[in-house]
């Protein structure tokens, strides 16, 4: 992506975006556009200058069309996850000015019509509800990365109602949600300190961990 950023003064109408017209594999459908209407913003939304894009499974199995009943009208505009700069607000928006930088992932619910006009796009809309400021410690690559997967984790988390002595064996511990579910459990044990940990599946791929204490 161009990082050179934009202010609400020079915003185009239109831009570059990753379009499937089709249903089918991501190979064969998904078109790199170049005159792709930039989203208009609603109240609660500010428009973002896309910095980095996440690509997560969900993604996908949409251009898939594996979830077609919910999903947004074709032709579409994939991704879930940005890190990017605000570069227009709505009318009603008070988290965020123009400047500010983002990260968040842009559907509240994922299989539910997610956003038309997804991230993988020059520009991208979103609820200011969805986004929080990009820490300064992370790379907008890195901030990118994370939005989706680590809310998967930590539902998952909470599925599990993780108490006294229970054990949790993370398959995928390897990958996106479940090196999060691992940090995200870390993270828990240094609230309560009484975690024990297990990791060693020898190819790196599981954890096991047993709690002395409710999630
Ligand atoms: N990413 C999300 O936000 C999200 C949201 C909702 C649901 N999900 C679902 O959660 C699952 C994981 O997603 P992800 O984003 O974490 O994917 P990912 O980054 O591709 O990670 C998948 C993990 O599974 C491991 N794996 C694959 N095949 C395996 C096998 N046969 N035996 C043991 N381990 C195996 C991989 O190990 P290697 O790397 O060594 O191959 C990797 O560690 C997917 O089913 C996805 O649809 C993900």
């Amino acid at each position: 992506m161009d990082t050179c950023l934009s202010s609400s003064s020079n915003i185009p109408s239109k831009m570059k975006a990753w379009v499937y017209a089709h249903h089918g594999n991501p190979v064969d459908v998904l078109k790199l556009e170049s005159d792709v209407d930039v989203p208009q913003v609603k109240d609660y939304q500010v428009l973002i200058k896309v910095v980095a894009a996440g690509l997560n499974p969900v993604g996908f199995k949409r251009i898939l069309g594996l979830f077609i009943e919910a999903d947004s009208p074709l032709p579409t505009v994939p991704g879930y996850d940005v890190a990017g700069v605000v570069v227009k607000v709505g009318s009603q928006v008070t988290l965020f000015k123009e400047g500010d930088e983002v990260y968040g992932n842009i559907n509240e619910k994922g299989l539910d019509h997610p956003k038309r006009y997804g991230t993988l796009a020059e520009y991208t809309a979103a609820e200011e509800k969805l986004l929080a400021p990009k820490p300064k410690n992370l790379s907008f690559v890195e901030a990118a990365s994370i939005p989706l997967a680590i809310g998967t984790a930590y539902e998952g988390l909470e599925k599990t109602a993780l108490s006294v002595s229970k054990s949790i064996l993370v398959l995928g511990g390897a990958g996106g949600v479940g090196t999060l579910v691992i940090q995200e459990v870390a993270i828990y044990n240094g609230e309560i300190g009484d975690f024990d940990f297990s990791f060693g599946l020898e190819d790196g791929r599981s954890g096991l961990f047993t709690s002395n204490e409710s999630w």
